[in-house]
């Protein structure tokens, strides 16, 4: 199979919002045009609304389907489409922001009633972080959202990128009278409830055109003004610059009726890049090369404790993946062969015999695997920009049952390994630091270390906000900053320095008085610095 026509055939991307904008929903119904599911509410139940550990572990096992669901495969019109699932709960951000690492574009939700949301902010920061081109699509325009232009004006402020609509909403909430495609210049009108796949388009001439007086009366008058003011306000939609990700096209919709939908999913189609370069430490790694590297950009542990083996998600980045092939293990320096990989066609696990770039492939694993491991065909190269993020909340891990400490350290080594969670040590390993974003996964950490492990623990809280990894030119200046601070000092699961502190203002503080130390807020240096101002 010629691996150029694989590569240029496959769209690898991420559907980003804040919970409740319509992630689920528009994923539903991207999969509905995939043919992938027959019956909207399919992928319901990957929904973490509750806050209680139990609750999480029930969906989990529930899902059971987790795994299927966290990469979605379909093809449509030719082109192979993976969709790579993040997960909805805020305290999962960090899941999402490593997911983040193995797409090459986003989609981008944002709900016309509440805007940009803090969660959307985040996220965003990380695409731009990584250059990730990035569509937003605007949803629930059935219910009485905010004025268009002002919703584009916010996006374009707090998401600190250009906009470009697309397409442009006739009314909003029960005034909602469809969609004026602007790139195809054509007309949806929308019919409330439709849920099925359907085609509302209907194509006018220019603005001109009669039917859009006879279809829209008096809004279409509404709908030239609007137009002329895009025109004049905006700058042409250049698919360069979107692919640069200095620019993301705007598209409104509704997906809960299915409107808008089909428009989104058939420009992203045309316009969404297909894989690219990629960045290792080494060198730059284009797709097309003959030998293959990937990277493992999440770990999903097997629920039922009978089995102990995790399912490790590889990107394929260059080259071919072959089932039961020796690949070069990077940090192990020692060959690995997986003689059942997995891909996730309509919603099932099958196994595969091959992988291109751009795909995912399921690898079970026995622990060897870390999440940011890279594979190879020998060479010793590994890729960039899955870096830890700090942690928000800390608490200090405490066994309450020596007897099960042995298997504590043992759950909460693989735990944090699968990236539920930060582990940092002190004193040699002897205080364990956990670190998150939201409060929840401390409680499935506590769950699962006693469900899985047999061992039992509790959680100290402690008063930092934040860890910053620490680097110098200067080892003496470190060493003594270490010694200086050695109470809120520990170390990552690589041996990394890391520097806590209680607050933004006490890190600024440090930065200032510490001129010859680095202080960063993730663990890949060349990302993000702490500035004085704070963050
Ligand atoms: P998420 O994955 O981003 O968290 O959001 P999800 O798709 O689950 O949507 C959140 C809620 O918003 C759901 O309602 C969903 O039905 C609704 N929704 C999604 N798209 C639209 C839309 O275009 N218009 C309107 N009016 N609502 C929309 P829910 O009541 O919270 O859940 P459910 O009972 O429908 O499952």
């Amino acid at each position: 199979m010629d691996i150029k026509h694989e590569i240029l055939r496959r769209r690898t991307f991420a559907i980003i919002s804040h919970p409740d904008a319509g992630k689920t929903t528009l994923t539903e119904k991207l999969l509905l045009y995939g043919g992938t599911i027959q019956t909207a509410g399919a992928v319901r139940s990957n929904k973490i609304r509750k806050t209680a550990a139990s609750d999480f572990m029930e969906i989990e096992r529930q899902r059971g389907i987790s795994v299927a669901t966290s990469v979605m495969t379909f093809e449509y019109d030719g082109l192979i489409v993976n969709i790579l699932d993040t997960p909805g709960h805020k305290d999962f951000a960090e899941d999402t922001y490593r997911t983040l690492t193995a797409v090459d574009s986003v989609i981008l939700v944002v709900d016309c009633v509440k805007g940009v949301e803090e969660q959307t902010e985040n996220l965003m920061r990380v695409c731009r972080m990584r250059k990730t081109p990035v569509i937003v699509f605007v949803n629930k325009l059935d219910r009485e959202g905010r004025r268009a232009f002002d919703l584009m004006d916010e996006i374009e402020k707090k998401l600190a990128i250009r906009v470009r609509p697309l397409s442009w909403p006739i009314g909003m909430g029960t005034a909602f009278k469809g969609v004026y495609n602007l790139y195809e210049r054509n007309l949806s009108l929308f019919a409330p409830g439709k849920t099925t796949v359907e085609l509302h388009r209907q194509v006018v001439g220019d603005l001109e055109d009669p039917l859009l007086d006879e279809r829209l009366g008096r809004d279409a008058g509404v709908l030239r003004d609007d137009v002329a003011l895009i025109e004049g306000v905006y700058d042409r939609f250049s698919v360069d610059d979107y692919l640069r990700a200095e620019a993301a096209p705007v598209f409104f919709g509704s997906a809960l009726n299915n409107f808008g939908v089909r428009e989104l999913l058939e420009t992203f189609l045309r316009i969404a890049p297909p894989p690219q370069a990629r960045e290792a430490d080494a060198r730059l790694v284009e797709p097309t090369e003959e030998k293959l590297s990937g990277f493992v950009f999440k770990i999903h542990a097997n629920i039922d404790p009978r089995h102990r083996d995790r399912i490790a998600f590889l990107r394929v980045c260059s080259g071919r993946f072959e089932r039961d092939k020796s690949f070069f293990h990077v940090r192990l320096g020692k060959e690995v062969r997986f003689s059942t990989p997995y891909n996730f066609m309509a919603q099932r696990k099958s196994i595969i015999e091959e992988a291109f770039p751009g795909d995912v492939v399921g690898l079970y694993d026995r622990g060897n695997l870390k999440i940011g491991d890279t594979l190879t065909e020998g060479e010793a190269l590994t890729f960039r920009g899955i870096p830890s993020f700090s942690p928000e909340l800390f608490r200090e891990l405490v066994s309450t049952d020596p007897m099960r400490s042995k298997q504590l350290d043992k759950g909460v080594k693989e735990l944090t390994e699968e990236g539920l969670a930060q582990l940092f040590v002190q004193n040699l390993g002897r205080r364990k630091i956990i670190g998150t974003v939201g409060e929840l996964q401390f409680d499935v950490i506590h769950y699962r270390l006693l469900h899985e492990y047999g061992a039992s623990c509790r959680f100290e809280r402690l008063g930092y906000a934040r860890a910053c990894w620490l680097t110098s030119d200067d080892p003496a200046s470190l060493e003594r900053f270490m010694e200086l601070k050695a109470r809120d000092i520990a170390h990552d699961r690589d041996g990394s320095p890391v520097f806590f502190a209680e607050s933004e203002w006490w890190l600024a503080r440090m930065v200032e008085d510490n001129p010859k130390i680095s202080f960063h807020l993730t663990s890949e240096f060349k990302t993000r610095r702490a500035e004085p101002s704070g963050v």
